[in-house]
């Protein structure tokens, strides 16, 4: 690739019904993305074993959130779409970034709270040392631009903090070796931020209308895979009669759509509703609140169910009808991979030379 350091890197976990938050918080976004960057698209099944799955389920969700990305438009032959576990490089970069992390640093993640509660002694070292591995993902292509949702915003700053200390506490060494690069590092600005440290501090690029999607049943709490509520969220798998069942009961307040997005702030369910219109029609909330203001929800609801339909329903049958296919995808994952792997390699050979490894 000509472009370095305006690479795009992001990942999906294999761990369940893919939905609309992963679709308008990351991989519509992809889509758009794949038009200007050479990119790179992962099902990151290493990172998925942290929920200890069935090993059959593993094989069979990586292969349908493969399917996934080709659904919704990715493009395998101009980007590489592969699966982590395949380019065993990751595994390696992420033990040199245990080596660089600090235990309070991972101790604040978020994430890692929220799922282990009170139980962290139980938890498995996999799933504290998780971000690391994240980090190694994004940073093994050297990677400027990362496209995901607001809950994983944690986690970029943190792989911009082992990014930055590989950067000083290899410093002299980079130098020697006249490893380090001295590029734009991206940004509103870019060409006006020069990193020269040899990995680059990469970004988060979030969709505005829909960089956190919410239940459909408590406006406060994410959508996610993990609800135990099937009403909480649609599943890119929905059919029409099951996304408009769901938006029918989803849950709102009794007062009509407000015209001012500052009036928004104190509904969470509405402000969802109209961010999920929003991102769907590629506008803003600004300009669905002008077209909707003063309308009640029993009137927005029927646009957003079409939007939803309109969207998602082809995306679903193209899963299924790739889903048939199961040999397809594994050799979309395996070409992918194989494409990976060169660049990975790359990567960790400077590594390798880095920190004082034989070159071997
Ligand atoms: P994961 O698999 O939980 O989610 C995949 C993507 O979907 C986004 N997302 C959401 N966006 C908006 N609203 C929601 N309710 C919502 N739920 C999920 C996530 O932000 C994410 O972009 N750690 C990552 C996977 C990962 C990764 C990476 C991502 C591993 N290595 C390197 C980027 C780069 C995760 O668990 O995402």
């Amino acid at each position: 690739m000509s472009d370095f350091g305006q690479l795009v890197f992001s990942g999906v976990q294999p761990t369940g019904n893919l939905h609309l938050g992963n679709y308008l918080g990351a991989i519509k976004n992809w889509a758009a993305l794949q038009q200007h960057y050479n990119c790179l698209f992962c099902v990151v099944d290493m990172h998925a074993l942290t929920t200890s799955p069935e090993p059959k389920d593993l094989l069979r969700q990586t292969r349908e959130v493969a399917a996934a990305f080709l659904a919704a438009g990715i493009d395998a032959e101009k980007h590489i779409v592969f699966n982590q576990s395949q380019v065993r490089q990751h595994a390696e970069l992420a033990w040199v970034f245990n080596c660089i992390a600090r235990m309070g640093w991972l101790a604040r993640m978020t994430q890692f709270k929220d799922k282990t509660g009170k139980n962290s002694e139980k938890a498995s070292v996999g799933l504290f040392a998780y971000p690391c591995l994240m980090a190694a993902d994004i940073l093994l292509y050297r990677a400027a631009y990362v496209p995901v949702g607001e809950d994983q915003k944690q986690h970029l700053e943190l792989t911009r903090d082992i990014a930055a200390k590989f950067n000083a506490d290899y410093a002299a060494r980079i130098a020697e070796l006249g490893a380090a690069i001295a590029r734009p590092a991206g940004g509103a600005e870019a060409g006006t931020k020069v990193c020269d440290g040899f990995f680059p501090l990469p970004e988060p690029l979030m969709p505005p209308a829909a960089q956190r999607i919410m239940s459909l049943r408590d406006g406060t709490k994410k959508m996610s895979k993990s609800d135990s509520s099937d009403m909480s969220r649609i599943n890119l798998t929905d059919n029409a009669d099951d996304i408009a069942m769901k938006i029918r009961k989803a849950k709102t307040d009794s007062a009509p759509l407000p015209a001012l997005v500052e009036e928004l702030r104190a509904r969470p369910e509405a402000d969802n509703l109209v961010g999920i219109y929003a991102a769907l029609t590629d506008k803003d909330k600004a300009s669905t609140l002008a077209q909707f203001a003063g309308r009640d929800f029993s009137a927005f609801k029927p646009h957003l169910t079409e939007a939803l339909v309109t969207k998602l329903v082809p995306i679903g049958e193209e899963l299924r009808r790739l889903l048939k296919a199961p040999d397809y995808i594994d050799a979309v994952l395996a070409k992918g991979s194989a494409r990976a792997l060169p660049k990975a390699e790359a990567t960790m050979k400077q590594v390798r030379n880095i920190v004082g490894f034989l070159p071997g």
